[in-house]
C-alpha cells in the first residue's frame, strides 16, 4: 500500500472485548460502517444495533441521553446543540399550522419570542398567561383545542413556582401535552409528576463549568420516538466532545446542585435581612409566595436568587459593578457565582405592565450562587450593597 493510500486507511487497533475502558472514549467520528450492505440496511431498519452517521446518533451522545433520561425518571431523551435549540425543535416537531399552544409570561425570553414570532409565522397560534392563573388556563383550554402547554418551574428570572400537578392535570383533561422547561430545577427533580416532556438547557448544570452548550428533551420512549426524526432532520446534534464533557460533569452534578442550593438559601436569608433589599425570591425561603408548594415539589431549591435593590435600577447597576466575587454575565448553575443587573434582565419584548406582571421590578437583580464559601459571598454582597451612590 502506498503512503497516500495508507494515510486514508490507517492500521486498525483492536481493543479486546474483555478490556473495557471505564469512561466511554470520545467517538469524534461522523461515519460508521458495517461489513455488508445488507447489515447496514438491517441496522437502518432497526433490526440490529449500530451507528451510521453521527448527526443521527453517536455512542457518546447516546450515553448522555440515556444518563439524562434515567436522572429525570423517564425512558428516553433526545439532545440538541443548545437549550433553546431543543425547545424550538421540539415545538416544531409537536405543532402544525392551525394548532394552538399555551405558554406563560414569566418564561424564558427566547422561548416566548420563538412562540410569538417564528411559530406564529408558521400558523401556530398561542395564548400567553401568568403562571399562577389556573382559572385562565382552564378557560383557555376549554375555549379551544390546544396541542401544548409549555411552562417553567421555577421561572427565571422572577423565581415563581408553577403548580406542576395542576397545570399538567388541566393540560391532560383537555387533550394537550404538558411540556416543562425544567432547567432551573435540574435533572433530578419533578420526575414524579406526569409531565409528558421535560426540556433542559444542558449549558447550565451538566458540567457547571460553563464550557459547553447543549439541550435535551426527556420523556417516555413512545413520545421521544415521535419527535426524534424532527431533531435528526433539523440537524443540530451535540458534538461528541461536548457530550463527553457533560458525562464527566454529571458525575458531580448532584453534589454541585445540592451544595449550591444550600449556599443559595444561606445567601437568600442574608439578603432578606438586609435593609437595602426587598422581594427576595428563592424557592427555599419561608417567605416565598408559594413556599409550601415549592418545598413539596422541589426538595433542592436551586441556586438562583432574585431580589430587588430597594433604591432602584441605578443602585442595582452600582451594586453589580461593585461586586468582586460575582461575574456579570448571563446563565446560571456554574460553579462561580454570577449576577445579572436590572439593565440586562429586563426583557426587550415585554412592556412595563407585562414586566411587572412577570414579577420583574425596576431594581430586580438575579444571582446564581456557585461553590464559593457562602460567607465570603455574603461579605461581598454586603460591601456592594453599601457602595456609595453618586454625590
Ligand atoms: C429556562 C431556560 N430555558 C432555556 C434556556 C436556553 O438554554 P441555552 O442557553 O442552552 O440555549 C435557558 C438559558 O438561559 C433558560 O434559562
Amino acid at each position: 500500500m502506498k503512503r497516500e493510500t495508507r494515510l486514508q486507511h490507517p492500521p486498525e487497533v483492536d481493543i479486546p472485548a474483555d478490556n473495557r475502558p471505564l469512561n466511554l472514549p470520545i467517538q469524534q467520528n461522523v461515519k460508521w460502517t458495517l461489513p455488508t450492505v445488507e447489515e447496514t440496511q438491517r441496522m437502518l431498519r432497526g433490526e440490529r444495533p449500530g451507528y451510521f452517521y453521527s448527526r443521527m446518533s453517536n455512542p457518546g451522545v447516546r450515553q448522555l441521553e440515556l444518563a439524562l433520561a434515567s436522572l429525570q425518571g423517564r425512558e428516553d431523551c433526545v439532545t440538541a446543540a443548545s437549550g433553546i435549540n431543543a425547545i424550538t425543535q421540539l415545538l416544531m416537531a409537536l405543532t402544525r399550522a392551525g394548532d394552538h399552544v399555551v405558554f406563560f409570561i414569566e418564561g424564558y425570553g427566547p422561548t416566548r419570542q420563538f412562540i410569538t414570532g417564528l411559530l406564529a409565522g408558521y400558523g401556530v397560534s398561542h395564548t400567553m398567561l401568568p403562571i399562577g392563573d389556573l382559572e385562565g388556563l382552564r378557560s383557555t383550554l376549554a375555549a379551544q383545542p390546544t396541542k401544548v402547554v409549555f411552562f417553567e418551574s421555577p421561572t427565571t428570572p422572577a423565581g415563581k413556582v408553577a403548580d406542576i400537578a395542576a397545570i399538567t392535570r388541566l393540560a391532560h383533561e383537555h387533550g394537550a401535552l404538558s411540556v416543562l422547561d425544567n432547567t432551573l430545577a435540574g435533572f433530578h427533580q419533578h420526575g414524579e409528576f406526569p409531565v409528558d416532556l421535560f426540556v433542559h438547557s444542558l449549558t447550565k448544570f451538566a458540567t457547571g463549568a460553563g464550557d459547553v452548550m447543549g439541550g435535551a428533551v426527556i420523556g417516555d420512549a413512545a413520545v421521544i420516538k415521535t419527535v426524534r426524526p424532527t431533531f435528526q432532520l433539523l440537524g443540530a446534534p451535540i458534538d461528541p466532545l461536548a457530550a463527553s464533557l457533560m458525562m464527566r460533569g454529571l458525575k458531580t452534578y448532584l453534589l454541585r446542585y445540592r451544595a449550591q442550593s444550600a449556599a443559595a438559601l444561606e445567601v437568600a436569608h442574608f439578603l432578606e435581612a438586609h435593609p437595602a433589599c426587598e422581594r427576595v425570591m428563592h424557592p427555599g425561603l419561608g417567605s416565598h409566595p408559594q413556599a409550601a408548594l415549592a418545598r413539596a415539589q422541589m426538595p433542592d431549591p436551586g441556586c438562583v436568587i432574585t431580589f430587588s435593590v430597594r433604591a432602584g435600577a441605578e443602585a442595582g447597576r452600582r451594586f453589580t459593578d461593585a461586586l468582586q466575587l460575582f461575574a456579570c454575565t448571563p446563565s446560571y448553575g456554574s460553579t462561580e457565582s454570577l449576577v445579572m443587573p436590572p439593565q440586562l434582565l429586563q426583557p426587550r419584548d415585554l412592556d412595563a405592565a407585562q414586566c411587572a406582571m412577570s414579577g420583574l421590578g425596576e431594581g430586580t437583580v438575579r444571582l446564581s450562587i456557585g461553590l464559593e464559601d457562602p460567607q465570603d459571598l455574603c461579605a461581598d454582597l454586603a460591601r456592594a450593597l453599601e457602595a456609595p451612590g453618586p454625590g
